[in-house]
């Protein structure tokens, strides 16, 4: 026990400058690099009672965080308890000073090839469009909800990955779309649906959102992340069940993706960025559904303008007056708030329509009371969403209508 101490003692000594409550925010040391595979503790000892740990960037390695100089104590002792690391992170004055230190591990942004955002296909938006149905949207979110949690590592979580394969694997008998979990290490896999391009397979357009969810407790919490991010789930495959049944074709590989581990520092979505980048493969876009069915503010769709593609972003605007009809606003994150940073990192033109600007942004997630009674019970906002995301993948996609056998 005495030895302990000393040993927590000598890591607590090692965090910098003493720091209080009443001290200018300025002299505290609040910007950390942190091993990434230790961003959970992170959470749980800093984050969460504010709703919000602020992780700044993150590699496969290293992860910059801002952290309240007052739960430094409690992070040393946790990451001596559960990673017996003394420390296991490194305090630094600045962000310039943090993002730095990461850069030497982190990933370079490359620029992206360029894309035409020409809309070609509004006839077969106006095939799919009027298909996407609210009520089923609704369901999906309270099937998830329903769940104890979708925590990373809990049964709930892996289970959930299971159920939504299934789920999506319904939607089609055709051979040639594939509906695979991806396997990252831990319990939780992401759920990939991919239809294959016809003419441009090699160039592939990604739409995604998170699978996971999290609240105080981690693993044993109750989470049910029904806005944060069942509403994004929801709204996809609401969006895949439409693109199936409607049975066009897209020229360009679509690839859907229910990212595991968001929530702990972009688990899933680095490692599926990171397969991505090994084959070679094309993403010529992708878009982020993290959030979609809590309407915060009175403009419907708020585009996030840091870790994003203008270019990408005006195609989005492009997009939202012609075929959904909803007002729309710019906004940031601050940080890597979400999946689509992962991408932007890689240099893929990656974009962020959220459902709320931040300073209106839904104060209930990450806690037990994430329900579908914030959202008025229903999916009216979700909705827009997908058929924005819809209209993104038929355009971006470039997909046909149909080829009816000619009569006779
Ligand atoms: N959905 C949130 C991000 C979010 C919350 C965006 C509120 C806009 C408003 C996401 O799931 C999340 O919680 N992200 C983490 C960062 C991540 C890298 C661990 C966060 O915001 O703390
Ligand atoms: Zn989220």
């Amino acid at each position: 026990m005495i030895r302990r101490t000393a040993v927590l003692l000598a890591c607590v000594a090692a965090l910098g400058p003493a720091c209080t409550r009443d001290a200018p925010p300025e002299r505290c040391p609040r910007y950390l690099t942190i091993g990434a595979d230790a961003l959970g503790t992170a959470a749980v000892v800093g984050g969460l009672h504010d709703a919000h740990l602020r992780v700044l960037a993150t590699g496969d390695e290293v992860a910059v965080i801002a952290f309240d100089a007052e739960d430094l104590e409690p992070l040393a002792a946790q990451m001596h308890a559960q990673h017996a690391r003394c420390g296991g992170f490194v305090v630094h004055a600045t962000l310039a000073e943090a993002l730095a230190a990461q850069a030497d591990v982190a990933a370079q942004v490359r620029p992206a090839p360029p894309v035409d955002y020409t809309l070609a296909r509004p006839e077969v938006v106006a095939a799919v469009l009027p298909t996407l149905e609210p009520a089923r949207i609704l369901g999906t979110i309270r099937a998830l909800s329903a769940m104890k949690n979708r925590y990373y590592t809990s049964e709930t979580g892996a289970a959930a990955s299971v159920w939504l394969r299934d789920r999506w694997r319904s939607f089609t008998p055709r051979r040639d779309v594939t509906v695979e979990l991806l396997d990252h290490g831990f319990p939780q896999r992401s759920v990939m649906l991919r239809i294959p391009g016809t003419t441009r397979p090699d160039e592939v357009v990604v739409i995604g959102g998170h699978l996971d969810s999290i609240a105080v407790g981690g693993k044993g919490s109750t989470a049910p992340g029904a806005d944060d991010d069942a509403s994004g789930i929801a709204t996809l495959t609401e969006v895949a069940r439409a693109l199936l049944a409607a049975d066009v074709r897209p020229a360009r590989t679509i690839e859907i993706i229910a990212y595991a581990a968001e929530e702990i520092g972009l688990r899933g979505s680095q490692a599926v960025v990171k397969d991505h980048q090994a084959r070679g493969i094309q993403v010529i876009g992708a878009l982020q559904l993290d959030m979609t069915n809590f309407q915060g503010s009175e403009k419907a769709i708020w585009l996030m303008k840091d870790f994003t593609s203008a270019a990408q972003n005006a195609f989005l605007i492009e997009l939202i007056d012609t075929y959904v009809g909803a007002t729309w606003g710019l906004d940031a994150c601050g940080y890597a708030c979400s999946d689509h940073a992962s991408w932007y990192r890689a240099g893929v033109p990656a974009s962020m329509p959220f459902e709320a600007r931040m300073k209106d942004r839904n104060k209930v997630i990450h806690t037990a009371r994430d329900t579908l009674e914030t959202s008025g019970d229903n999916a009216a906002h979700a909705l827009t969403f997908a058929r924005l995301a819809a209209a993104y993948a038929i355009e971006l996609g470039r997909f046909e209508l149909p080829v009816r056998t000619a009569a006779r």
